[in-house]
């Protein structure tokens, strides 16, 4: 076995989550394309991964398989609830059934829309850290990182804050398979949850159809454009879709983040002294721990590309977490720093699906780190050792104790 076929075979197991640059070192240094042992193909180079997230060559993978899949049999029978919500994400749709509904999507997820929420997340951010800052410490993903993206596109999409938890659960569940390398046991997990999930949407729009208000699940039953509307199993589903993409990854994001940062304290120290330097800091924080580790294409039909071949249909995962590591792309990339000039990092992806929620991402991170460095003096870890979930795709910490003073 070659050592980047060993390496690759690392990448899933708890080492591998702990720590997956070192991994991918070894593949960039072996291939540009790489044959993986677990079948597919994986780009781990910057300037591959961004050529490939442009290309019209590759378009990302259906959510479901039917009978004769060329990917292979069904993992779960296409009647389910969790076949039919994913059919309809929009990650998963390609060519004009893509361009249509992420224009219905984008036409009610405005920057607009997005910039006027700037009073509640400064509000939401200083009622989160005030009892942590009385206390002296804190949880970070339970207290902050999570309810923090979760409140807020509950109210952007209009679901009850008392059903927040409950979507929350239902979400965990059905992430899961959204990992290259998730077992027949998450599946059925994730069926399950998806089953309840979607009777509680759609009770929910039901209620929304006699009550409609001014929230994003009820523009998008009403929105029409050019003679298009959303059908009811679009709504339902893009409404699993965008509370599971609005939440998950901005926790990450603050997790992950504050974790580095508390791994390079002179950084940390610096961020403090700076506090104008929160958006850079940002970016390089995303660049350094991207909260989604994987997109996933295959090939439109038969491609040469680096010198591999792949058939038509063949999976293929760019690694953005590696191509942000890509000494080619970045001086000294395993080094933190906040002042870095230009990080440019490729966490939200590139081309025809650039990710939806980057702004309103990057503006609740914004307020939670500088309310995090301007209200504190100091900082530290409360833990010897983190516990990574059982997922790369997306990159999170269970829990992140701290100290506050
Ligand atoms: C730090 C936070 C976030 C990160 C790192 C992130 C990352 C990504 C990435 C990498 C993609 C592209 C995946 C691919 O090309 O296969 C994506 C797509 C998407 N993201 Fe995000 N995301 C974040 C936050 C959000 C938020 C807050 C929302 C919604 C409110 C959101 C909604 C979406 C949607 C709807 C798509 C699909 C776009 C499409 O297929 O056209 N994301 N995101």
């Amino acid at each position: 076995m070659s050592d980047a076929t060993a390496a690759a075979m690392r990448l899933f197991t708890p080492e591998g989550r702990a720590n997956p640059y070192p991994i991918y070192a070894t593949l960039r240094a072996a291939a540009a394309v790489f044959k993986t042992p677990f079948g597919g193909w994986m780009v781990t180079r910057y300037e591959t991964v961004d050529r490939i997230l442009r290309s019209s060559g590759f378009r990302t993978p259906r959510g479901y398989r039917e009978a004769n899949d060329p990917a292979g049999p069904p993992r779960y029978d296409p009647g389910t609830a969790l076949a039919l919500h994913r059919r309809h994400w929009l990650i998963f749709q390609s060519g004009d059934a893509h361009t249509r509904l992420r224009k219905l999507i984008m036409k009610v997820f405005t920057p607009r829309a997005v910039r006027a929420l700037t009073p509640r997340i400064e509000g939401l951010v200083d009622e989160l850290l005030t009892p942590a800052l009385e206390r002296g410490s804190m949880e970070v993903i339970a207290d902050l990182a999570y309810p923090l993206p979760a409140t807020v596109i509950c109210e952007l999409l209009g679901i009850p804050a008392a059903d927040r938890d409950r979507n929350r659960a239902w979400a965990a569940v059905t992430a899961s398979t959204i990992d290259p390398m998730c077992t027949d046991a998450q599946i059925k997990a994730a069926v399950d949850a998806m089953q309840e999930w979607d009777v509680y949407i759609r009770e929910l729009l039901a209620e929304r159809r006699r009550n409609p208000g001014d929230a994003l699940l009820d523009a998008m039953l009403a929105v029409e454009e050019d003679g298009t509307t959303f059908t009811e199993d679009e709504v339902a589903a893009n409404a699993t879709f965008l509370f599971l993409a609005g939440h998950e990854t901005t926790t990450n994001l603050i997790g992950n983040g504050l974790y580095a940062l508390l791994r390079a304290p002179d950084q940390l120290e610096r961020l403090r002294s700076e506090p104008g330097l929160v958006e850079n800091a940002i970016e390089e924080l995303l660049r350094f721990d991207s909260p989604v580790q994987f997109a996933p294409r295959v090939a439109v039909e038969r491609i040469e590309i680096e010198g591999a071949v792949l058939e038509e249909e063949m999976p293929i995962l760019l690694a953005l977490g590696s191509a942000n590591h890509d000494p080619a792309r970045y001086d000294r990339p395993d080094e933190l720093v906040v002042a870095r000039p230009d990080p440019k990092p490729i966490s939200f992806g590139g081309g025809a699906h650039f990710c939806v929620g980057a702004a309103l991402a990057r503006l609740e991170a914004k307020h939670a780190f500088a309310a995090l460095v301007t209200r504190t003096k100091a900082i530290e870890l409360a833990t010897e050792s983190v516990v990574w979930r059982p997922s790369l795709t997306l990159r999170s910490l269970t829990e992140l104790r701290v100290t506050l003073r």
